[in-house]
């Protein structure tokens, strides 16, 4: 074995790159729940590729035959139901963890320097997997995949001037059809996977070149042995491989009752529209998108008018992606910043459940009326971000990391 090993070390980096980004990629002893999310959204990744290809062999990009062959998939194919749900739960699975992670970034201040960047190709994976979650939902080809697209894709008509042309360029029709269905199938099932893939490999390529933040925020390189290897840090492997795999069973566990048991969910997983084939000439009493996108899909509501909702939705993303540089604070984790920072990440993560909740529902006055409240307080939370995080006392960090 070793001879082999020599053999393809003298050819391909193989030892060198096991050691550099697992058995010697010397992690913080103090990774806690929070840091379970990384390798599950891998794991997620992972479940949506190997279901997606094997859905692909079973299922036809057409106007015609998609809904007959999603139908056939849960009916004749053998483990087809299995296979498509573990991918629609996937998907949901997908955000819950993702929203996870970037929660822990809020809370660690992850996003601080040195690592920028890691939160940058984050926030370009979440773009990409929100694209990638949008066009796969057209292809079952059910009401709400076709009316939750032509919602979606008229926003585009708000924009001055280039709008109408625009919004027919990308369905390449007048109107939602078999040829906007083809090219989200070839975008779903090629172009967006291989631009995830090379984003998380460059969003892990940037982490391990600067090294891990943790629930302290310290920086453990600061301390090292006589070898150069910091005194808080525990090689990746094994010690993160084992502990990941607890989180992978819990995970497991719970994902896997739910594709049993509950695959609806309620009729937030699969909504209910869908079970009928879309209908042009049907409109649906009303159209939601899945939920995982109604936050934003809220704070467009929110907005009387068309061009400037369109307008506060790309910002609500934008700033997202500018955390990094809006954060003042001399500490990352919230452990040691003040109070202000602590109270406007409670407000900011109550007012986007509520946002994420207002969107789904038929809209009312008063909940227009919320949805406005919420807007303003997700927009503060980041506008006023500079201020209340340089202006607030924060409290010593320790040397070592705490545990
Ligand atoms: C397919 C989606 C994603 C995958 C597979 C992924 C994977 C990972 C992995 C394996 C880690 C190291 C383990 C950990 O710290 O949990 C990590 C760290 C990190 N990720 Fe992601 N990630 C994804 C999306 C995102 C998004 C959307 C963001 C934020 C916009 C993000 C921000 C970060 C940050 C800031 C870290 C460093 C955390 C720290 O050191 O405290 N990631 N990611």
């Amino acid at each position: 074995m070793s001879k082999f090993m020599d053999w393809v070390d003298a050819r391909f980096p193989a030892t060198k790159m096991w050691e550099d980004h697992l058995s010697k990629y010397y992690a913080p002893k103090n990774f806690n729940f929070f840091y379970f999310f990384g390798s599950l959204a891998l794991l997620v990744l992972v479940n949506q590729l190997v279901t997606g290809v094997w859905l692909t062999m079973s299922y036809t990009p057409s106007a015609e035959e998609a809904f007959a062959s999603v139908e056939g998939i849960m009916r004749d194919v053998e483990y087809g139901s299995i296979l498509r749900l573990l991918h629609s739960t996937g998907a949901s699975a997908f955000f819950i963890v993702v929203y996870m992670h970037m929660f822990r970034g809020l809370l660690y201040g992850s996003y601080q320097k040195p690592r920028e960047l890691v939160w940058v190709f984050g926030m370009l994976i979440y773009l990409a997997l929100m694209a990638e979650a949008f066009m796969g939902y057209l292809l079952p080809w059910g009401q709400m995949s076709y009316w939750g697209a032509q919602v979606i894709i008229s926003l585009f008509g708000a924009i001055p001037v280039i709008g109408n042309d625009l919004t027919q360029w990308i369905r390449g029709d007048y109107l939602i059809s078999g040829i906007t269905l083809n090219r989200f199938f070839a975008l779903h099932v090629v172009a967006l996977p291989i631009v995830i893939l090379g984003l998380v490999v460059l969003h892990i390529l940037t982490l391990h070149e600067v090294g891990s933040n943790n629930p302290d925020g310290v920086d453990i390189k600061k301390h090292k042995d006589e070898n150069g290897i910091p005194l808080d840090g525990i090689p990746f492997h094994p010690y993160y491989t084992v502990k990941d795999i607890v989180g992978v069973v819990v995970f497991l566990f719970i994902f896997c009752s739910i594709v049993f048991f509950f695959p609806e969910m309620g009729g937030y997983f699969l909504e209910k529209p869908n079970f009928e084939q879309a209908n042009a000439f049907k409109t649906p009493e009303h159209i939601a998108p899945v939920w995982y996108f109604t936050p934003f899909y809220a704070i467009l509501r929110a907005i009387p008018d068309k061009l400037m909702g369109v307008v506060a939705m790309g910002a609500s993303i934008a700033l997202l992606f500018v955390l990094p540089w809006l954060d003042r604070s001399p500490v990352k984790s919230m452990r040691y910043k003040g109070w202000l920072s602590r109270i406007w990440l409670v407000v900011f993560c109550i007012a986007f459940m509520l946002l994420g909740w207002t969107g789904v529902q038929a809209p009312k006055p008063a909940l227009t009326l919320l949805s406005q409240v919420c807007t303003f307080l997700y927009f503060a939370y980041f506008i006023l971000m500079p201020f209340y995080t340089r202006l607030e006392k924060t409290k010593p960090v320790p040397e070592r990391v705490t545990g």
